[in-house]
C-alpha cells in the first residue's frame, strides 16, 4: 500500500517526457510506472498535466531576522509553496548574517521553525572578516558562497548599503579588488561555488557623480546610464579571471547584460568551473517597462534593454545560463516609493517565478523539457544535491511540482503570500500555472490554496 499515487500526467525531466504514474511511500519516490493497478491512500489525478520534479528557488532574501516588516521566513515559504517551488535557497544577508558556525546555527534554528517549504543556506563573505570561517560554513553544509561585490556594508551587522555614504563610520566600504581575490582564494579550499552580485562600484560612483539626469528622457534611463553593462562586465571578467587562476568555482547571479552571457560562453568553452543564472524581471521586461510599471521595476543590476533580454533567452536556449531563479528581494511599498536613486532594489519574485517561465513555455522560447532542467535540475545539480532534490528518481525525495499548461490567471499582488506586495507583474494575465506543489510526499499547495496548517520543511544539507 502507497501513501500517494499521482496518476494519468505526463512526466517531464530534462532528458525525457512520458504518460507514467508516480507513487509515494515515506516522502520518497517509490516508483515511476504505466501501471497503475496499486493501492494507495490518496489518488491525484494529474490528467492533462505536467508533472516536473520539485521546482527550486536558490536566490531567495526573506529578511529573516533583521527587517521581518518586509518579510519573514514562513510567508516567504509559503510564497514558495504558493508558487510551485518545493526549496528554497536562502540568501545570507539576514541578521544574522550567515559569516561562521555559530551564525549559521542560530539562522537554521530560525529558519527551519518557518519553513513551509524545504530549504538550503548560503553563506556570506565578507573578506579578511571570515576568509577563515569559510570551512567551518562549508562543513556546516552551506551551499555555497554569495560575495555582494560593489556593496558596501554595514559595520555592525554586515547586512547591504542601499546608498552608500563614505562618510558614514558605521560602514564597510566597497571591497577592492584585492581583497576579493583572497576571497575567491578562501572559497576556492572549500570546493564549493563563489557566487557574485556583479557591478563595479567604481564606476557606478563615477558616473553617478557626473550624470545630470535632466538630460535623460526619464529618471529611469539616468539610472541605467549610471550602471551601464560595463558595470557588470567588468566584474565578471575580473571574476572569471580569479576562477581561472585559482581553480574556485564560480555562479554569476542575477545576469542581466549581454556582454555577461558572451563571457560565461567563453568561460565554459575554456573549460573553466563558471556558471550563470537569471531572473524573470529581465527576461520578462526591459528598460521599456519603467513607463508603465514605474519604481516597482528597480532592482540591482537593473532591468535592461530588448537587445539584453534576447541574448539573456539565447543563454537559456544554448546552456549557457543553467537556471532561472526569482531574486526574492522584498521591500515595502512606502520604501519603493521615491527617487530611483534612492529606493532601495528589489522585489517579490516567489511566487510569478514557475508561473512567468511556464508562459515562456508557452510563448516558444523554452521547451517544457528546458523549463525542468532551469528550474528543476540545473538548480539541484550546482549545490550538488542532486539527484535527492531536482529528480524524479526512484528513491529521491517526493518534491513535484505539478502544471497546468492551460491554466489563466491574472497577478494579484494583493493575494500574495508575502508580507510585501511589491513587484513588477501586477495585472498581468498568464497561461499557465503550477496548480499543486508537494514537498516529501505531502501537498503543501493544491489549486491556489495552502494545504498545510504548520511548517514542515526541512533544512537539506549541501
Ligand atoms: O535588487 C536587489 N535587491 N539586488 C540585490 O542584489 C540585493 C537585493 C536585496 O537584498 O534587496
Ligand atoms: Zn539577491
Amino acid at each position: 500500500m502507497y501513501d500517494t499515487l499521482i496518476k494519468n500526467g505526463t512526466i517531464v525531466t530534462p532528458s525525457e517526457m512520458f504518460k507514467a504514474d508516480i507513487y509515494i511511500k515515506d516522502g520518497k519516490i517509490a516508483a515511476v510506472t504505466a501501471d497503475a493497478s496499486y493501492d494507495a491512500g490518496e489518488v491525484i489525478d494529474a490528467s492533462g498535466r505536467y508533472i516536473y520534479p520539485g521546482f527550486i528557488d536558490t536566490h531567495v532574501h526573506s529578511r529573516d531576522g533583521g527587517a521581518t516588516y518586509k518579510e519573514d521566513f514562513y510567508h516567504s515559504t509559503l510564497a514558495a509553496a504558493a508558487g510551485g517551488i518545493t526549496m528554497v535557497f536562502e540568501m545570507p544577508n539576514a541578521v544574522p548574517a550567515v559569516i561562521n558556525k555559530e551564525s549559521f546555527e542560530a539562522q537554521k534554528a530560525n529558519l527551519e521553525s518557518k519553513a513551509n517549504v524545504d530549504f538550503a543556506m548560503w553563506g556570506l563573505c565578507i573578506g579578511k572578516m571570515n576568509n577563515d570561517n569559510l570551512q567551518e560554513l562549508s562543513d556546516c553544509g552551506v551551499g555555497a558562497f554569495k560575495f555582494f561585490w560593489g556593496y558596501a556594508i554595514r559595520k555592525d551587522n554586515y547586512n547591504l548599503v542601499y546608498n552608500y555614504d563614505p562618510s558614514d563610520p558605521n560602514v564597510i566600504p566597497p571591497m577592492d579588488d584585492g581583497e576579493v581575490y583572497s576571497i575567491f582564494k578562501a572559497v576556492a579550499k572549500t570546493g564549493r561555488p563563489v557566487a557574485i552580485h556583479a557591478e563595479n562600484a567604481d564606476l557606478i560612483k563615477e558616473l553617478t557623480g557626473k550624470i545630470n539626469p535632466a538630460d535623460y528622457p526619464n529618471e529611469y534611463e539616468a539610472l541605467l546610464a549610471c550602471r551601464p553593462n560595463t558595470a557588470e562586465a567588468l566584474v565578471v571578467n575580473t571574476a572569471i579571471q580569479y576562477s581561472k587562476d585559482l581553480g574556485t568555482r564560480l555562479h554569476i547571479l542575477h545576469s542581466s547584460a549581454s556582454e555577461t552571457v558572451d563571457l560565461i560562453k567563453e568561460a565554459k568553452a575554456e573549460g573553466l568551473p563558471v556558471s550563470g543564472e537569471t531572473c524573470p524581471h529581465y527576461l520578462c521586461m526591459t528598460n521599456k517597462d519603467y513607463d508603465h510599471i514605474g519604481p516597482m521595476i528597480k532592482c540591482y543590476p537593473p532591468v535592461r534593454t530588448q537587445k539584453d533580454q534576447d541574448a539573456l533567452w539565447e543563454g537559456i536556449k544554448d546552456g549557457t545560463l543553467t537556471s532561472v531563479c526569482s531574486d526574492h528581494a522584498p521591500h515595502t511599498e512606502e520604501e519603493k516609493n521615491g527617487s530611483l536613486f534612492r529606493i532601495p532594489s528589489g522585489m517579490c519574485g516567489l511566487e510569478t517565478l514557475a508561473p512567468l517561465m511556464i508562459q515562456a513555455v508557452n510563448d516558444g522560447k523554452i521547451t517544457k523539457q528546458q523549463l525542468a532542467a532551469i528550474l528543476s535540475e540545473n538548480p539541484a545539480k550546482l549545490f550538488n544535491l542532486y539527484p535527492q532534490k531536482g529528480s524524479l528518481n526512484v528513491g529521491t525525495d517526493a518534491d513535484i511540482t505539478i502544471v497546468d499548461f492551460d491554466r489563466h490567471y491574472k497577478v494579484d499582488r494583493m493575494k500574495f503570500q508575502s508580507i510585501s506586495k511589491v513587484t513588477a507583474f501586477d495585472g498581468m494575465e498568464i497561461t499557465g500555472k503550477p496548480v499543486r506543489t508537494i514537498v516529501r510526499g505531502t501537498t503543501v499547495m493544491a489549486d491556489d490554496k495552502i494545504t498545510i496548517d504548520h511548517p514542515a520543511g526541512k533544512f537539506i544539507k549541501a
